[in-house]
């Protein structure tokens, strides 16, 4: 099911198009995302790896994941290398601090605290910088929770995907069943929930659509419809 946008369209800074790909956890965004920056030839941004990575980095250096100062100083000195690779199933790996850490971030656990350490204005403040810095022509699809409200107002394209919670821990639980990662449903479930709950209910970029966003709600919907939706949408307002 999709809702069609009502804002004008509008440019981005610097003239690069951004594609903003918000929704909850296990909405597919990731595959979509990745999908469409190949079929467009743009760059990406994972913002939830950003988020992800303050959370493992917190740990290394046994911070507290309440100390919002701290996990701020560590969101401004990331030390992360972004590294595209030619495998659908890992399209970047990602090396924190010299060490490849590509799956030890993809765990539930990894997206718990990432959703902790979300909450804090700090630390999303140090991270806005770094995520505009994405934006380079020919453009960029970035993916997150506030890609279309808060970090790119202005993007050429917004939208939010989303689906049932139980639709989305069946696909993570196969998701990460395929990647060798052992989990059980009802926990997955429960943890999604429970990441909704906080991420839509936060003070700061609570998770959102934008005024102007996109709607798909994917419940219903195979991922080839999914990324035919989001194509078909990117190619109308990209040109
Ligand atoms: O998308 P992913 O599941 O990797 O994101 C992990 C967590 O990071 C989310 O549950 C959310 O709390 C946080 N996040 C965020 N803003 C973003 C991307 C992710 O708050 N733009």
């Amino acid at each position: 099911m999709t809702q069609q946008p009502s804002g004008a369209l509008q440019n981005e800074p610097r003239g690069v198009l951004v594609v903003a790909i918000d929704g909850p956890s296990g909405s597919g965004k990731g595959t979509i995302a990745h999908r469409l920056a190949a079929a467009l030839g743009f760059h990406i941004l994972d913002s939830g790896a950003l988020y992800r990575l303050i959370g493992l980095a917190a740990c290394n250096h046994q911070v507290d994941l309440a100390d919002e100062a701290a996990l701020a100083k560590i969101a401004a000195e990331l030390d992360v290398h972004f590294i595209p690779t030619e495998d659908p199933q890992e399209p970047l790996q990602i090396v924190l601090e010299g060490q490849h850490v590509t799956r030890l971030i993809r765990t539930d656990d990894a997206g718990t605290n990432a959703s902790q350490v979300a909450k804090f204005t700090a630390v999303r403040d140090a991270l806005i910088q770094r995520q505009r810095d994405f934006a380079q022509a020919p453009g960029l699809i970035a993916d997150g929770r506030d890609m279309g409200t808060v970090v790119f107002p202005d993007a050429a394209l917004k939208i939010y995907l989303t689906a049932s919670a139980e639709a989305r821990a069946q696909r993570r639980y196969k998701q990460l069943k395929d990647k060798g990662m052992g989990v059980s449903l009802h926990a997955l479930f429960l943890s999604i929930q429970a990441r909704d709950e906080q991420d839509m209910n936060r003070l700061v970029a609570p998770l959102k659509p934008a005024a102007d966003a996109l709607i798909i709600d994917s419940t219903e919907m195979s991922l080839e419809e999914v990324f035919d939706t989001v194509l078909a949408a990117a190619q109308a307002r990209l040109g």
